[in-house]
């Protein structure tokens, strides 16, 4: 019955009220306390879409399974939950519930291909698909050197290029891409959508220009590149449509539909960020969240809470960026593991970031790099464990925060 309710098409609704992973088939439990959460706020007459979505959830998800089969105390949590749902106007979300959560099975699930140093290839997104564990980072790429990196990178066996909209270079990747010969399908391209665009009526201008450039039809995936829309010509922000994502997020899924996106998915978000944006009825969850991650801030609760969420996070930064790769370099037990291993600091980091379940997209122009960086090696765990708890015994530091630069008058990250 649990696993039932966890696959069923509405274990996405669940989780969110009840905080439970996918995997967690101990979390029965808490499903019942958010059965009982859902109550209350019910009771207590909240108005809004998700209490009659969660009403008809629940009644179908528990209409067989829970008041027939299950026992004791269950039971009646059930049927008291049953007591006090109001049951109207859930028809017309009823019928839309199950397009609601695509593929509600899957989470990032990873592991896949033990093919590069006895570490993941690919991960899986929870739309399926498979997107390679290393990537091409391009940010600070510059004109006239960042084609020359892209094809050393394909050379060097890369098939992941993480760009961006605002990076300035979609142009001659693009270009670089095409000469290379190699075919559409073999590269996963992301792009992300800058801060200007995110009136719904500019998201698909703005994503059409990227696919112009980048000399495609279609992104593997497309980012949120960070939870800020601006006034359209302005540097002020637009209040609502910051702190409400959700018509962008509705235009994204459109593209998604349209055919031109195959994943969509946010960056720089923190988990009440996207917890306010799940809380919509979305037809596509966020595959990813794209985040700074590195040894000075390696935050444990955003991958924990990601892992057991089923949104695959993307390390960036994954060296320190250029302001600390030497320092991170030369962090002693990064020295240390790279001499055991007879791999380079690079490397370690490198490796770590996907041992720790991320994708990590390291930036370099520097060919000898590039190739450098796409060699991964498992860690021993005790040289694994010793350089998470490294990363964990110094006060987080976190590398980019333009909300100052930006002027707005709020953290981005709080
Ligand atoms: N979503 C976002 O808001 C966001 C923000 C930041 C970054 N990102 C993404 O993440 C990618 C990577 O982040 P990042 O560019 O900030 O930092 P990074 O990858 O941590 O560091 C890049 C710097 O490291 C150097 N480097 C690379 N490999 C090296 C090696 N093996 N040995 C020594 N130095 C090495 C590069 O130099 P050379 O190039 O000179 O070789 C460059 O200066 C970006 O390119 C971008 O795609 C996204």
């Amino acid at each position: 019955m649990v696993w039932r309710l966890l696959t069923s098409p509405y274990s996405n609704l669940l989780q969110r009220s009840s905080g439970c992973g996918r995997h967690d088939y101990g979390g029965w439990k808490r499903v019942r306390v958010a059965l009982r959460h859902i109550t209350s706020f019910c009771r207590a007459g909240s108005a809004g879409i998700l209490p009659p979505i969660l009403a008809r959830v629940l009644i179908d998800i528990t209409h067989d399974d829970v008041v027939n089969e299950e026992s004791d105390e269950s039971q009646t949590s059930s049927q008291d939950t049953f007591a006090y749902l109001p049951i109207p106007q859930t028809t017309m979300f009823s019928r839309n519930l199950k397009k609601l959560a695509r593929n509600p099975i899957l989470g990032a699930r990873r592991h896949h291909g033990q093919g590069n140093g006895g570490l993941p290839t690919h991960f899986t997104l929870n739309s399926g698909d498979k997107i390679p564990s290393v990537g091409l980072g391009v940010w600070r790429a510059g004109k006239g050197e960042v084609g020359g990196a892209v094809k050393a990178a394909l050379n060097a066996g890369y098939r992941h290029i993480d760009g961006a909209w605002i990076y300035r270079n979609e142009e001659e990747v693009g270009k670089a891409l095409k000469d290379s010969g190699v075919a559409r399908d073999q590269i996963w391209l992301t792009s992300k959508l800058w801060n200007s665009f995110h009136a719904p009526e500019d998201v698909e201008a703005t994503l059409d220009d990227s696919l112009l450039k980048l000399g495609t039809d279609y992104l593997d995936l497309y980012l949120v590149h960070w939870p800020l829309a601006l006034k359209k010509g302005s540097k002020k922000y637009d209040k609502e449509l910051t702190d409400n994502q959700y018509p962008t997020w509705q235009k994204l899924e459109e593209m998604v539909e349209k055919g031109k996106i195959r994943n969509i998915g946010v960056s720089n978000f923190t988990i009440p960020k996207i917890e306010a944006l799940r809380w919509n009825p979305l037809k596509i969850d966020p595959a990813v969240n794209q985040i700074e991650l590195n040894y000075w801030f390696p935050q444990p609760d955003m991958l924990q809470w990601s892992k057991e969420t089923g949104i695959l996070l993307q390390a960036y930064s994954p060296l320190g960026s250029v302001g600390r790769v030497s320092e991170s370099l030369n962090v002693p037990v990064v020295k240390e593991i790279a001499k055991v291993l007879k791999i380079t600091p690079a490397q370690v980091l490198i490796s770590w970031h996907v041992q720790r379940g991320t994708v990590v997209p390291p930036k370099s122009v520097t060919p000898s790099r590039i190739e450098e960086n796409v060699h991964l090696t498992k860690l021993p765990d005790e040289l694994f464990r010793k350089l998470e708890d490294a990363a964990m015994s110094h006060k987080p530091e976190r590398g980019l925060n333009p909300s100052k630069e930006w002027g707005l008058d709020f953290d981005i990250f709080a």
